[in-house]
């Protein structure tokens, strides 16, 4: 899967991408990433790609034409006849989420344009997006990062990306259940002591155990999770029995 980026930051992009199970993945060819500087497709001799806003206001917003040019110059060198899909990560997107990065994962490609300053010129938004998406109620000085948030969670979800064990991390939170606590040596620290159940060997116990600590902390932090989740006939006893009022 190939990831394109057009940018102004080109080096902030692939300085955090290249690390870890992405590094990993795109040592091995699994995925792609290509940074796109668009001050490259500036036609001004000082490279300007924004100019003040018609109407007035604080702040500058991106230039329709590099971008647009960056654009073509993507198209062309992709040699394909559909048409590509291009996000464009904005505060007033979607809200993204583990569903959508999953649907991400089965395409060819994807292109994501990020913005600065008080926004991109509405025109080439119209002529080039398919998708807007938000990363969260909060604004960002850039689309760099949500752009890198989203790249990451899309290539774990891309076959081949994460070894058998590590799929296994993100089954769980697909259950809508947030994930068991944790912990290694030593078996005590700091007077606390490792749970009892982790240390007994008993497989089937300490799978219980997690389940149980599964629900214990959806119900503590995302409680409006639960409505989604998929129990097993045990946990969801035990979820009865300490979180629903049975009269
Ligand atoms: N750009 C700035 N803030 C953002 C956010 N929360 N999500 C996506 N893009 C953004």
């Amino acid at each position: 899967m190939k990831f394109h980026v057009m940018t102004l930051f080109p080096d902030m992009i692939s300085a955090g991408l290249h690390t870890s199970i992405l590094g990993r993945a795109m040592d091995a060819g699994i995925i792609e990433l290509k940074t796109h500087d668009i001050r490259d497709y500036s036609k001004d001799k000082h490279r300007h790609v924004d100019d003040y806003p018609y109407g007035g206001g604080a702040g500058m917003v991106m230039s329709a034409e590099p971008i647009a040019a960056c654009y073509a110059d993507i198209c062309e060198k992709r040699m394909r006849r559909d048409r590509p899909r291009v996000i464009y990560v904005t505060p007033w997107g979607k809200p993204f989420h583990q569903e959508m990065a999953k649907e991400m994962a089965e395409m060819d490609d994807l292109i994501f344009l990020c913005g600065h300053y008080e926004g991109v010129d509405e025109r080439v938004l119209e002529s080039i997006v398919t998708d807007y998406v938000s990363i969260g109620d909060y604004v960002l000085s850039g689309g760099e990062l949500p752009a890198m948030v989203m790249i990451d969670a899309i290539s774990r979800m891309v076959p081949g990306v994460l070894t058998n064990e590590e799929s296994g991390m993100t089954e769980s939170f697909e259950n809508n259940l947030l994930e068991y606590p944790q912990y290694t040596r030593p078996e005590e620290w700091n007077e606390r002591k490792v749970p009892e159940v982790l240390l007994s060997g008993n497989h089937k116990k300490i799978a219980e155990w997690r389940a149980e600590r599964s629900v214990d902390r959806t119900m503590k932090y995302r409680p409006e999770l639960m409505e989604g989740a998929v129990l097993d006939k045990k946990t969801a006893k035990y979820y009865r029995e300490h979180y629903v009022n049975e009269k």
